[in-house]
């Protein structure tokens, strides 16, 4: 495995929720708050048919460091979190002693699960920033699969890919493309949650489109119970200054809405996020 995407990781994972960042408020977590936008809790909402995670077993895939598993392990559920940065799993289980619950920890590339997690889930939950990592889309549902129980059901919450062709609107910038075409290499410093962090890197993204995204669902034997293009969501996913509205909500605008170029309307919304849930038969 080309090591970039791992050093990046277990670099944000000793970063995030420390010193200012904009989305991993731990106080907040460890005091009882749920850092999970509306989306995310409407989709296990919807996947759990209105019951909710408790007494279910949970995978929590690609978990980084962990505030989405110990809000599930709050509410009750059996919670195993995966991901390949040791670094992220020893923050997670750090935090799940503060947050006094239980989390499973299992150090494993996505794109290739353990046998041992097979057939052990009833949801295998993702969410927002995980398959920009992964060029083997089609590994990455198979493992999925493999750890879903009979009925079991993925709830994928994932940015849309119109907004990840987007690097930003004034000026506007599109660099990624729509459909997979292999890896693209990008370099920066910071992260997203806090662009001043001290981290330098270079990664190795991959893009998937909507229509792959679920072909590969479909090919891994999984049915699609439900799918939602949302065209705004509770918080700025990337850090595009200036895409939060009166409402409190992030929508990303493209020019003008205005046909004649004589009276200034907001451009419609574009798609920057979608969930997707899709059952084990
Ligand atoms: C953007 S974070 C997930 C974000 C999560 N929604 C959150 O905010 O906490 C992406 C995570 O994917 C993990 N990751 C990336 N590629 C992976 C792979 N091939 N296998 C397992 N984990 C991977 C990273 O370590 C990181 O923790």
């Amino acid at each position: 495995m080309d090591r970039s995407n791992l050093d990046h990781w277990e670099q944000l994972a000793t970063v995030h929720g420390t010193g200012a960042d904009r989305y991993y408020h731990l106080d907040s977590l460890v005091a009882g708050g749920t850092l999970m936008g509306a989306e995310e809790i409407d989709a296990l909402r919807i996947a759990t048919d209105e019951k909710g995670v408790a007494g279910l077993d949970v995978l929590h895939l690609q978990c980084h460091i962990g505030c989405d598993s110990i809000t599930m392990a709050r509410e009750g559920a059996r919670v195993t979190g995966v991901d390949f940065s040791a670094a992220a799993l020893s923050r997670l289980s750090s935090l799940a002693q503060l947050c006094d619950v239980e989390v499973r920890t299992v150090e494993a590339d996505s794109r290739d699960l353990p046998h041992e997690l097979d057939g052990a889930f009833d949801l295998v939950y993702a969410s927002i920033g995980v398959l920009c990592w992964i060029d083997d889309l089609s590994g990455w549902m198979d493992g999925v699969q493999r750890a879903l129980r009979s009925g079991g059901r993925l709830v994928l919450v994932e940015l849309h890919p119109l907004l990840t062709m987007i690097d930003s609107v004034e000026p506007l910038v599109v660099d990624f493309p729509y459909n997979f075409d292999g890896g693209h290499v990008f370099s920066g410093v910071g992260s997203y949650a806090n662009r001043d962090a001290d981290v330098a890197w270079t990664t190795t993204q991959f893009t998937h489109g909507l229509a792959e995204i679920l072909m590969a669902s479909q090919r891994a034997g999984l049915r699609t119970s439900y799918l939602e293009e949302h065209t705004s969501m509770s918080f700025d996913p990337r850090g595009m200054d200036g895409g939060i509205e009166s409402d409190g909500r992030f929508r990303l605008r493209l020019g003008t809405g205005a046909h004649d170029g004589s009276v200034t309307v907001d451009a419609c919304p574009m798609p920057v996020l979608l969930t997707l849930i899709a059952q084990k038969p």
